[in-house]
């Protein structure tokens, strides 16, 4: 079932999302050679509390961690640990957070250090095809129209687009209806309305969509072994078009 968002609703999104911006900027900038993954999930946990929300997917199913770090061929859900970043590392962060009772939803992927070109363009495209994503997301415009355009985009690029992971509803939960692929057909799906709101998230590899979950049960890596990035933004439907609530 799918919960639309009252404008005050939004307003509340609207404050989880900026402070969540603002940590997953703070840890973003933190990446670099030497760094522990597990140095950034700390830091980003204290500042979540510092700021007075609480982390969305610490306990969530299971999941031991505030953030979600991907390195290389991580595509989603690494768990922080011992793990030393190096020169060269694709750094997706993942993080939610919950703030007077409504949750905000990001991810950005960062370049650790002196990176190869091809790896810059990847975390480049998927930027990019979260935004051409983001483009569709007006009322009247249809789900299929979101992954049409991520697919697009990354496909140009001789990249795929993961297909076993999509993007989602998010506001009272932090997983609503309804899915929202990276990849389909425009004119098709659900029509889009006023008060929507949804997390759209492509994760995108250098070579082959394929992918399968380690034996921790949660981190998912792609099948060739090649790299993969991960952009996320919460967005909402509103009268003017597109509202990116997960910025500052
Ligand atoms: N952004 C991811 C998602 O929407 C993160 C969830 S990871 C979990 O599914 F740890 F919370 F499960
Ligand atoms: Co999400």
């Amino acid at each position: 079932m799918i919960r639309l968002k009252s404008v005050a609703e939004i307003d509340r999104l609207r404050c989880a999302g900026a402070k969540l911006s603002e940590v997953l900027h703070f840890v973003g900038e933190m990446v670099s050679p030497g760094v522990t993954t597990k140095d950034l999930d700390r830091a980003a946990e204290v500042r979540i509390r510092e700021l007075g929300a609480k982390p969305a997917f610490l306990h969530y199913s299971g999941y031991p961690a505030t953030l979600c770090v991907s390195v290389n061929e991580q595509v989603i859900h690494g768990i922080p640990g011992r793990r030393v970043l190096e020169s060269g590392d694709v750094v997706s962060l993942d993080l939610g957070l919950v703030f007077d009772d409504y949750y905000a939803d990001s991810a950005i992927t960062v370049g650790c250090g002196t990176m190869a070109a091809r790896d810059v363009e990847l975390i480049d495209t998927t930027r990019e095809g979260l935004y051409a994503g983001i483009g569709a997301v007006r009322a009247g415009a249809r789900l299929g129209d979101i992954g049409h355009e991520v697919q697009t985009l990354v496909e140009a690029h001789g990249m795929s687009v993961v297909r076993d992971y999509v993007g989602h509803g998010v506001g009272r939960e932090l997983h609503e209806d309804p899915e929202v692929p990276n990849y389909g057909r425009a004119g098709t799906g659900i029509a889009l309305k006023e008060g929507l709101v949804i997390a759209v998230e492509p994760m995108v590899n250098a070579g082959s969509s394929a992918v399968r979950v380690l034996e921790d049960d949660w981190t998912v890596v792609t099948v060739d072994g090649q790299k993969s990035a991960h952009f996320e933004h919460t967005v909402a439907v509103t009268a003017k078009g597109p509202l990116i609530l997960t910025q500052p």
